[in-house]
C-alpha cells in the first residue's frame, strides 16, 4: 500500500483558526508604523560596517590587487620604486612581512607617480582628451529590477578605480545608488529637484522680462522658485567613501519632481522641461570638473528619466536574456521614440513659425546590455536578441554572480568586496565579468571622445 500524499497546503483551512491569526485592519497610520520598523532596522544593518562617525569606509587594496588589476607594473618593480622612494605611500601589512595593502587614495598617488615617472609606453592615466567636457552617461530601462543601478554602480566604480573622476547622480526617488555611496540626503533640496526648479525659475524670469516689456504684469515666483535660484549643483554635490567618485543623492521627497514638473509646464507652456538638469550641469560647470557622469533612472519614463535622457551622451539599457525582459525593452525603445518625437515635433511647429532652427536629440551612442547572464539557460534567447539587435546589443553579456546582492549594506559590489572573503574562482569569474562590461562600456567610451578630439582638430585647420 502506498503511504497517504499529505493534501496541498491550501486545503483543509479552518476559517476560525484563520480569524484567529489574524491582526485588526489597518489604517492609515499602520504604514506609518511599518516604516519606521523599516527605518529602525535600516539604521541597524546600516551602522555594521560603518566606522563610529556613521561613513562608509572603503576597503584596502593589496600589492597583488593593485599591479594585476589597478597599474600595469611588474610586483617586483613595484616593491622597488616603493623602496626607492620612501616618500611614496608603504602600505601596511597586517601581519609582519605579510602582504602590504594600501588605500584608495595611496593607490592613486601612485598612479600618478608612475604616471609621471614610469615608462611613456604604458597607461599609467586613462585616455581623457583635454578640453572637451564630461561624458553623460544615462542607464535606464522602464522595466524594473533588470540592473540599472548595479550596472550604473558597477562602471562608476570600474571607471574610478581606472583614474577617471566620476560623478553618480541618483534620479531614482528609491535612492538605491544614494545608499550604494552611502549618501545623505534629508530632504529633496538635497538632490537634483533645486536644479530642476532653478532652471523653471530661470526660465519664468525671461518670460517676466518680456511680459514688463509687453506692459503686462510679471508672474510671482513662489518661495520655492526663489529659493532654488540660490542652489548651484556643488552645494548638492557630496564626497563618497570613494576619493574620485562624487554623488549628488535622492530619496523619497525626489518623487515630488513628477507633479511639480507638469505644473510648472502648465504655467510656463514654452519652458524645455527635458533640458533642465542638462542646462544646470554645464552653467554650474559640473562637466569640466569630472571625466565622466553617471546618471542612475527609475523604472518608469517620467520627467526626471527624461530628464536624465536628455543630458546622456550615452544611454545604456540593461535588460536580462529573458521573453519577458526583451519584450518590454521593446516597448521602452517604443515609448522613447513616441516621447521624444513628440517633444521634438512640438519643438519645431513652435521653431518653424519664428523661422528658428529645429530642435533634433542626439546621442553619441545607445547599446542595450544583457545583465544576469545565464550561459546554461539563456544563450539561445540571447543570441537571438543580438541577431535582431545587431551592434546595438553590446556583445558582452554580463553574468550572473552570486558576488552581488548576497554581501550586506556595507558592501554593495565586487570592487568593494575583499576578495579574500570568497572563494578565488568565484571572485574571479564575477570580477572578470564585471571588467568585461566596462571594457566595453570604455571601447564605446574613447571611441566617440575620439571622434569629438578629431572633429575639433579638423574645425581648427
Ligand atoms: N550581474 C548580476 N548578478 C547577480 N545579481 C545581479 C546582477 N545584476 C543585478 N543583480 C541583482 O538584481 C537585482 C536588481 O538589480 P538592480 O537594483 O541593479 O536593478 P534596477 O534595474 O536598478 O532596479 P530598479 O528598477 O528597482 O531600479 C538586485 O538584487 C541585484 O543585486
Ligand atoms: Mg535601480
Amino acid at each position: 500500500m502506498t503511504e497517504m500524499q499529505a493534501p496541498p497546503p491550501y486545503f483543509n483551512i479552518d476559517p476560525d483558526r484563520a480569524l484567529a491569526e489574524l491582526d485588526a485592519p489597518a489604517t492609515t497610520a499602520r504604514f506609518a508604523e511599518i516604516a519606521a520598523a523599516c527605518t529602525r532596522g535600516r539604521e541597524d544593518l546600516a551602522s555594521r560596517g560603518l566606522n563610529p562617525e556613521g561613513r562608509k569606509e572603503l576597503r584596502l587594496f593589496s600589492t597583488w590587487e593593485i599591479t594585476k588589476y589597478l597599474i600595469p607594473v611588474a610586483v617586483a618593480h613595484f616593491r622597488r620604486v616603493l623602496k626607492q622612494n620612501p616618500h611614496l605611500p608603504q602600505g601596511r601589512a597586517e601581519t609582519e612581512g605579510g602582504a602590504k595593502w594600501f588605500t584608495f587614495e595611496e593607490v592613486l598617488l601612485l598612479r600618478a607617480h608612475f604616471a609621471g615617472a614610469g615608462s611613456k609606453a604604458k597607461e599609467y592615466r586613462p585616455y581623457r582628451p583635454a578640453g572637451l567636457p564630461a561624458k553623460c552617461v544615462a542607464v535606464a530601462n522602464f522595466k524594473g529590477g533588470v540592473g540599472k543601478t548595479s550596472t550604473a554602480a558597477h562602471l562608476a566604480m570600474s571607471a574610478a578605480l581606472d583614474g577617471y573622476r566620476v560623478l553618480v547622480v541618483d534620479l531614482d526617488s528609491q535612492g538605491s545608488m544614494t545608499s550604494i555611496f552611502a549618501g545623505r540626503v534629508a530632504d529633496e533640496w538635497q538632490t537634483v529637484f533645486p536644479l530642476l526648479a532653478r532652471h523653471y525659475a530661470g526660465h519664468l524670469q525671461a518670460e517676466n522680462r518680456a511680459r514688463m516689456a509687453r506692459g503686462d504684469d510679471p508672474l510671482a515666483l513662489d518661495e520655492t522658485l526663489s529659493e532654488a535660484l540660490e542652489v548651484k549643483a556643488q552645494d548638492l554635490i557630496q564626497r563618497t567613501h570613494w576619493p574620485n567618485i562624487d554623488l549628488i543623492g535622492a530619496q523619497l521627497n525626489l518623487y515630488w519632481s513628477e507633479f511639480q514638473i507638469p505644473v510648472w509646464r502648465m504655467q510656463g507652456r514654452s519652458w524645455k522641461l527635458w533640458d533642465a538638469l542638462s542646462d544646470m550641469l554645464e552653467a554650474d560647470g559640473v562637466l569640466d570638473e569630472y571625466d565622466i557622469v553617471f546618471l542612475d533612472t527609475p523604472p518608469a519614463l517620467g520627467y526626471l528619466t527624461i530628464n536624465g535622457l536628455a543630458a546622456a551622451d550615452i544611454l545604456l539599457v540593461p535588460l536580462g536574456a529573458s521573453f519577458l525582459e526583451f519584450d518590454s525593452t521593446g516597448r521602452f525603445f517604443d515609448m522613447l521614440h513616441s516621447t521624444f518625437a513628440s517633444i521634438e515635433q512640438g519643438e519645431n511647429m513652435a521653431a518653424r513659425a519664428l523661422g528658428q532652427r529645429g530642435l533634433s536629440f542626439e546621442w553619441d551612442a545607445v547599446r542595450a546590455i544583457v545583465t544576469r547572464y545565464d550561459r546554461g539557460q539563456q544563450a539561445e534567447l540571447a543570441a537571438l536578441m543580438q541577431a535582431y539587435l545587431g551592434t546595438t546589443l553590446s556583445p558582452h553579456r554580463q553574468d550572473f554572480t552570486a558576488l552581488i546582492g548576497q554581501a550586506g549594506e556595507q558592501v554593495n559590489g565586487i570592487y568593494e568586496a575583499d576578495y579574500r572573503d570568497f572563494n578565488r574562482e568565484t571572485y574571479a569569474r564575477g570580477r572578470e565579468t564585471f571588467d568585461e562590461t566596462y571594457a566595453a562600456f570604455k571601447r564605446l567610451l574613447l571611441g566617440i571622445w575620439r571622434r569629438e578630439e578629431l572633429a575639433q582638430a579638423r574645425a581648427a585647420g
